[in-house]
């Protein structure tokens, strides 16, 4: 039985410098002595971990959402095999290696219009990570994309993302997935906020210190993104607003989630090859534009702003030569064809001032711009379209 507290003794209450109400006031010596312990006894229970009910844990859940949550449309998990519109209960497990070992793939497309852009070749990309990465389909690869399109029809907006994930799945906290039980697969449809005019400024880009991944690593989408963070971090730390991977021997690898493209004084449009970087569906998709642009001289943008181009190669750009180009650009699913206007010391607007006087990001770079915005509007009919299917389920539609 606990005892009770009887107080001090008569013999020791004299010592005490005041009365009871002195306790309460801050002129007291006394009243100062109790606050101070109360500010101590306030900032321990705030140290001090709770150990929380179910009902408690779930409701925390909810309570915890911050105001970016807002974005967060739909998620699937193959864990709750199915599809949750409360970003409170977007979650993951923590015995998922996907969570504590990183053994997981990801790709991302994007919603527009309704329609996700490029849906087959992002898959295409996700299945030979997954296969580099020795994971297994939880699902066949039908089933992954009609979840991949039903999430996206769940969260009910016309323009925006999916991420997906497959992971080793869940069973421990070993490395090896041998003890997974398994493989788990997650889709989240989100929104994020753009500036629709960002690339009429361009970009300002820094040459990072960052190690580029090795060729087997740098062409699988794992969901080891610590290096292109740190790439990221140290860019706008210094005041850019992106980094550059540079492989040991200065050639030019990949942005942290974009590749990296330039036109020269010659003429020639050059991407590095996809061996320190990913294989971009979108810088793909650009160049096969631009060919078809060449090769039918029709559409919008006009001839001119390609006839700079006379040859589209893909080989090593060290970062002198990059450096040296009239055009330098950055092309990703969420970038689309982002100008660079700054490239460490180098400004691309002063530098090549006999044909680019008073203009900002390069004609060419605006224009494959042009070319890829084109495409992704559904109305282009480019056969790189898949319609989300929106239906009566999710109230659109009736
Ligand atoms: C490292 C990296 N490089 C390049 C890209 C560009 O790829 P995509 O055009 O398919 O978005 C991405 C984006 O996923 C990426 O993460």
């Amino acid at each position: 039985m606990a005892e009770a507290f009887e107080g001090l003794q008569a013999e020791d209450d004299h010592q005490v410098p005041g009365a009871a109400t002195d306790s309460l006031s801050s002129n007291t010596q006394l009243g100062r002595a109790v606050q101070s312990a109360c500010s101590e006894l306030e900032l321990l229970s705030l140290l001090a971990v709770q150990l929380l009910t179910k009902e408690k844990a779930i409701s925390a859940l909810s309570a915890g959402l911050h105001a970016n949550c807002e974005n967060y449309l739909s998620f699937y998990s193959s864990e709750l095999s199915g599809i949750v519109t409360d970003p409170a209960l977007m979650i993951v497990s923590v015995d998922d290696h996907l969570v504590h070992r990183g053994h997981a793939v990801f790709d991302t497309a994007v919603i527009t219009e309704g329609y996700l852009y490029q849906l087959d070749a992002h898959l295409q990309r996700f299945f030979t990570s997954a296969k580099k990465a020795g994971l297994l389909l939880p699902f066949p690869a039908a089933q992954i994309r009609r979840i991949i399109l039903e999430t996206a029809a769940a969260g009910k907006k016309m323009h925006g993302y999916v991420r997906y994930w497959l992971g080793a799945g869940r069973g421990g906290f070993g490395l090896s997935p041998s003890e997974c039980i398994s493989p788990s697969f997650y889709v989240v449809a989100y929104q994020a906020a753009e500036d629709p005019m960002r690339h009429l400024s361009g970009w300002r880009i820094k040459t990072s210190r960052v190690p580029a991944k090795d060729p087997y690593f740098a062409t699988l989408k794992s969901n080891n993104y610590l290096a292109n963070a740190l790439v990221a971090m140290d860019a706008e730390a210094s005041g850019y607003d992106q980094g550059v991977f540079v492989d040991e021997a200065g050639f030019v690898a990949e942005g942290p989630t974009m590749n990296l493209g330039v036109v020269t004084h010659e003429g020639e449009l050059v991407i590095p090859p996809f061996e320190r970087s990913l294989a971009g569906c979108t810088i793909k998709r650009v160049l096969e534009l631009v060919a078809q642009h060449q090769e039918t001289d029709v559409g919008m943008w006009a001839t001119r702003d390609f006839e700079a181009v006379k040859k589209v190669s893909q080989r090593p750009l060290h970062v002198k030569e990059a450096k040296a180009a009239k055009e330098v650009f950055m092309v990703g699913s969420a970038t689309k064809v982002m100008p660079v206007v700054v490239w460490d010391d180098i400004d691309f607007m002063s530098k090549v001032s006999y044909d680019r006087i008073g203009v900002g990001p390069g004609t060419v770079t605006l224009a494959m711009r042009g070319l890829l915005e084109d495409d992704m509007d559904p109305r282009s009919a480019s056969g790189q379209h898949t319609e989300v299917p929106y239906g009566i389920l999710t109230g659109m539609y009736d």
